[in-house]
């Protein structure tokens, strides 16, 4: 590695610790991020996007009633004997490759859902001083290759922090944080001068948002310990991010894909339907069933 190389991002945080409380009773006891699209769970298909971009550890910042996350990363001991002793080994195969390597994922409770920015301050310790990827598993994005590879490769040739941005329709900016561009590098990387959470939809800088992952530098959790609370009376990592803003470079990287965001049921039904469509062993016979039922 040339000296100028910035330093690698090992680590990746996932936050799951909210209530999902848009999708109740389903998440009554299952965690939102168990919710499956087709037959994975949406944090899998993060977790899955994480080790495609050569992340080694896996923080998962969780919270009461989430046991089933830090259950369905580990071995099940139980269930592979009987597996085994029944010769299924593609089923096997399907658990072997669920499983991160022994000691590559850690969990962190966040005691009060205080924000998405408290959440990440949550897993200070376990990533210590070196840049770390975020992935908000709920914002499901479809890529080849996914978005955190793609955003890896930008982090290598430009270092500083990466924030994965994309057009949503005007009206729709205020569910999300937006970012203001200038500098262009090429034409899906660009510098950020501004960033706003939860715009007023007359107030914001542009259309692009952001949209579930970044690659961030550790300075940030010095920002996040004296955060006040922002948008909704939350401690809002965008509100850290502006402050580091004037310290660092910011990357805004309009990634190749396409996001489904499955904190919404519109969202996490289309999810199922285009990743359904999108599987060689059940697109083909799925398609025609659809296709039926739209006809009525
Ligand atoms: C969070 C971020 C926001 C981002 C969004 C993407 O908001 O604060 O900047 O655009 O995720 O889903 P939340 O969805 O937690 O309200």
């Amino acid at each position: 590695m040339s000296p100028k190389s910035p330093a690698k991002v090992r680590k990746v945080v996932f936050p799951v610790a909210g209530l999902g409380t848009r999708f109740l009773p389903a998440t009554k006891v299952i965690p939102k991020e168990m919710l499956t699209v087709v037959d994975k769970p949406v944090i899998q298909y993060a977790v899955e996007e994480a080790i495609e971009a050569g992340i080694e550890h896996f923080v998962f910042v969780t919270g009461r009633g989430k046991n089933a996350i830090e259950d369905h990363f580990d071995l099940a001991f139980e269930l592979e004997a009987t597996l085994k002793a029944r010769g299924k080994t593609a089923e096997i195969e399907i658990l072997r490759t669920t499983r991160p390597l022994y000691g590559a994922a850690s969990f962190v409770r966040q005691q009060e859902p205080l924000g998405l920015g408290h959440a990440v301050w949550c897993a200070r310790e376990i990533v210590g001083n070196e840049p770390f990827a975020l992935a908000l598993p709920d914002m499901l994005i479809h890529g080849q290759p996914g978005c955190l590879a793609q955003m890896i490769e930008t982090y290598n040739t430009h270092g500083g922090n990466i924030v994965a941005v994309e057009e949503v329709p005007h009206e729709h900016v205020n569910r999300y944080g937006v970012v203001a561009l200038g500098k262009t590098f090429d034409k899906r990387t660009h510098s950020i001068t501004a960033m706003v959470e939860k715009p007023k939809i007359e107030d914001a800088p542009s259309d692009l948002i952001i949209s579930g992952r970044y690659i961030l530098q550790p300075e940030i959790f010095a920002k996040l310990e004296l955060q006040k609370p922002g948008a909704g009376g939350e401690i809002q990592l965008t509100d850290s991010m502006i402050e580091l803003l004037a310290d660092q470079a910011f990357i805004a990287y309009q990634f190749d894909g396409k996001t489904y965001d499955c904190g919404d049921k519109i969202g996490y039904l289309a999810a199922n339907v285009a990743y359904a469509l999108d599987r060689p062993d059940i697109g083909p016979k799925f398609r025609p069933v659809l296709d039926a039922l739209i006809r009525g």
